[in-house]
């Protein structure tokens, strides 16, 4: 593993307030990185001055080994066209098409013919599941849509490196979750090297390779997810506060989400989780329940759960055996794993407020 970007003692304030005192980071080549941090911390800034937007007080970047101040002024441009950053809230532009928005940054850098670009816009619209919208206007299309779209107009340069600022943010659960599960997944199809600023915890998780806090005006911690969630310095816990440590073993998770399931009192919960652990011990692989908030995980030492159809109708069973009184819906969420999608690719303005939502994780 190499780093493609390694920030050495970045240093930024605006005026006397000093954002950025000392930021060292390495971010690997092929991984997705995430950096967390309160609001405020200066994790939107950090992402602007690796993507050009500020400049660092005093630092330095490198890319590729190479730092950036010694590079030459085509080479910073060659650079800034390796990378994209997908703005929080998508940034799309209302008066635009979707062909227009996606198209724009291949515009912008004149290198390519009209009907080119064109044909790559369509082609990237294929590949992220949004044949057909390339006329429409982004207020016409539903918000994990507009996500999409926000996505494919960060992929169409075709980025070694793409950026994500608080991507799921203004979403609700099921959508972050949508969102995570994207990132996830596009993240290995197009094999760019991401970096996500993110306070969803634990979710974030379970996508990033890596995660640092910044806090302080320093990455205060650095590490593999676990390694993070495991911390007892003082810093992280206060971050992150008590969440279950992530187990290390291989094998996948079928998770579970029960919206406001803590409405329904403790008693009402343990029913759920037993009857849902009685029917997942009868027809899956042995496994263990595991409950945090208000996901249920069903982790199994199995890594290859190749009847992905049976594993989702077996969750929707549960749902309908054992659903709290209120609650009628269940939707498979593209997960984490994409197969989940391609069974139940449900558009998330669909999913009734009261859904239950399952997916599963492939554990790394
Ligand atoms: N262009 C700017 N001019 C002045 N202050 C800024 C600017 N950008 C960010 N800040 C300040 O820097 C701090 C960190 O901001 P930001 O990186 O956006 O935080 P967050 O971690 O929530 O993304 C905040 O106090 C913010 O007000
Ligand atoms: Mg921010």
């Amino acid at each position: 593993m190499t780093a493609i970007i390694q920030l050495n003692d970045i240093e930024k304030s605006f005026g006397a307030l000093k954002v950025l005192t000392g930021v060292t980071l390495d971010l690997q080549d092929g991984d997705i990185s995430a950096i967390i941090g309160k609001s405020g911390a200066g994790k939107s800034v950090l992402l602007k001055i690796i993507v050009g937007l500020l400049q660092p007080d005093a630092g330095e970047i490198s890319f590729g080994g190479k730092s950036f101040f010694s590079m030459t002024r085509n080479e910073i441009r060659n650079f800034r066209h390796r990378v994209s950053y997908m703005f929080q809230n998508s940034a799309l532009f209302d008066a635009m098409t979707i062909m227009d928005n996606i198209a724009l940054p291949l515009i912008e850098r004149r290198e390519l013919k009209k009907s080119v670009i064109h044909e790559k816009v369509l082609e990237t619209l294929a590949q992220l599941d949004l044949e057909g919208v390339e006329d429409k206007y982004p207020a016409q299309l539903s918000g994990g849509m507009q996500k999409r779209v926000a996505l494919a107009r960060a992929l169409i340069t075709d980025p070694e490196i793409v950026l994500f600022d608080e991507p799921t943010t203004g979403l609700d659960p099921i959508r972050k979750n949508i969102v995570h599960g994207m990132i996830a997944h596009y993240q290995k199809y197009f094999k760019f090297t991401g970096v996500v600023v993110s306070h969803e915890i634990p979710d974030i998780f379970y996508i990033a390779q890596k995660v640092a806090l910044l806090a302080g005006g320093k990455i205060m911690a650095q590490g593999a997810p676990a390694e993070i969630q495991t911390s007892t310095d003082p810093v992280v816990r206060d971050f992150i506060g008590i969440v279950h440590p992530i187990s290390e073993e291989k094998g996948t998770i079928l998770f579970w989400q029960i919206k406001n399931i803590a409405q329904h009192g403790a008693e009402k919960i343990e029913e759920l989780q037993n009857a849902i652990a009685d029917l997942f011990r009868q027809k899956l692989p042995a496994g263990t329940l595991h409950v945090r908030g208000d996901f249920l995980f069903w982790k199994m030492p199995d890594t290859n759960i190749k009847n992905a159809q049976s594993v989702c109708s077996l969750l929707l069973d549960a749902a309908s055996i054992c659903l709290p009184k209120g609650y009628e819906g269940i939707a498979c969420t593209s997960g984490y794993a994409p197969f989940t999608s391609e069974i139940f690719s449900i558009e998330s303005e669909k999913i009734p407020a009261n859904a239950v939502v399952c997916g599963t994780i492939d554990l790394k």
